[in-house]
């Protein structure tokens, strides 16, 4: 299955879900692997800090938009999971992420500035879908904090762009940031609070995956 965790806007979670997800997949059996499209390259310096005890995660550096559904589908050939860790620029790159994905998971902050700029994504998701035709699609909703009111009131405009949203949610905690450092991810650390909720994500995304067809099931998923 190839994942393309995508949203125009930086700083709204693609790279630390894209490890996370990497490395809670790698625990549960999935040979997995992570292309890294932007430019700062977060995710390819992340694999270099990864101990070689810990399940083993490619990571593979692809800023070329032409060299990327081809990186893609290679990959895809001997990996059961290729996650791609989207750039934040309004390029072509944009467009040929979510073209080269089987499902989009679009990482969003709950605050109001972040959703509503969500158009130019919409554009590029409407370009692809035009392209190659439907390609499932989630909102997750990052670094949550249970304000009750901008939750709802977030729930209800993002429900209008017809895009599914995950039922697991990720909250702000110190355990993403600390294990980014390490080359790990939260499944790897003391905090059973964020290990929790990143194995309740994968577990979502799996049954998703079952639903369409997406995934082998060899792991012990
Ligand atoms: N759930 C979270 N809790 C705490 N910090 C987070 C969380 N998600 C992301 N961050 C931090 O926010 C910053 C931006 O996240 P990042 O994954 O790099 O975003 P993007 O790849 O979309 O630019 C990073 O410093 C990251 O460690
Ligand atoms: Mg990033």
């Amino acid at each position: 299955m190839k994942i393309g965790i995508t949203n125009l806007k930086g700083g709204v979670g693609k790279t630390t879900v894209s490890q996370n997800l990497a490395v809670c997949f790698a625990h549960m059996g999935f040979k997995t692997c992570i292309v890294d499209t932007d430019e700062n390259q977060n995710s390819l310096v992340w694999s270099g800090v990864r101990s070689a005890d810990l399940p083993d995660i490619m990571v593979v550096g692809v800023i070329d938009i032409n060299a990327l559904p081809k990186t893609v589908d290679k990959l895809h050939r001997d990996y059961d999971i290729v996650i791609i860790d989207g750039t934040p620029s309004l390029s072509e790159m944009a467009t040929g992420i979510i073209v080269s994905s089987d499902i989009l998971i679009i990482p969003i902050l709950p605050s109001a500035h972040d959703y509503r700029a969500m158009s130019p994504f919409f554009k590029r998701y409407q370009q692809a879908t035009s392209l190659k035709g439907e390609i499932p699609a989630y909102f997750l909703i990052n670094q949550y904090s249970s304000n009750g009111n901008i939750y709802k009131r977030m729930k209800e405009v993002i429900e209008g762009f017809k895009i599914g949203v995950l039922q697991s949610v990720l909250a702000k905690r110190v355990a993403y940031l600390e294990t980014a450092v390490d080359g790990k991810g939260v499944y790897e650390s003391n905090d059973i609070k964020a290990k929790e909720e990143i194995v309740n994500l994968t577990r979502e995304i799996v049954e998703i995956a079952k639903i369409n067809n997406l995934i082998k099931l060899k792991a012990t998923a």
